[in-house]
């Protein structure tokens, strides 16, 4: 059994250090990145307070195998869009970008897409592995301007450890 027990008295930048340390524990020495994703997804949930999705998305083949597009991978949440263009939304736009997405407003984001309408705010971070896009971590907030420089800062961490664990 893990038993992690996350402190939410904590300041975010100590909440990010506290999840790192876990996130580290749990995939030292496991190669299987699903059973990894999945765990790490489960961990954003229980450490990050006001969220109403964390999860995957991976780079993969589109449906023709003739491209590669983000398809939804393990995550915590509702039941989300399955397949997502390079480009397209806030997670599009950090794996064609490759750089972290931190939305405030999600309405004000051209071309967000809503899995979840009670999202108000996003981070996305994309994993990259030999300086290409492997997956996106993606945040989703009930509350407008969830997330800050911290968790920006944090996510940013893991998806730097999680670079050859998924
Ligand atoms: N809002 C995302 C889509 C994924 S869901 O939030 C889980 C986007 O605009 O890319």
């Amino acid at each position: 059994m893990y038993d992690f027990k996350p402190d939410t008295a904590l300041d975010p930048v100590e909440v990010h250090r506290e999840l790192l340390g876990a996130a580290d524990a749990l995939t030292a020495g496991e190669p299987d990145g699903t059973a990894n994703m999945a765990n790490i997804a489960a961990l954003l949930w229980e450490f990050l307070p006001d969220l109403n999705w964390a999860g995957f998305y991976r780079t993969a083949p589109t449906k023709d195998g003739a491209g590669s597009e983000l398809v939804l991978g393990p995550f915590v949440g509702r039941p989300a869009c399955i397949r997502i263009p390079f480009g397209a939304g806030v997670c599009g736009a950090a794996a064609e970008s490759r750089a972290t997405q931190l939305v405030a407003d999600v309405h004000a984001f051209p071309g967000h897409i809503a899995c979840d309408a009670a999202s108000r705010s996003e981070l996305v971070v994309p994993v990259l592995r030999d300086g290409a896009v492997i997956a996106v971590i993606d945040l989703d907030s009930p509350s407008p301007a969830r997330f800050g420089a911290a968790d920006a800062e944090g996510i940013e961490a893991l998806a730097a450890l999680l670079s050859d664990r998924i």
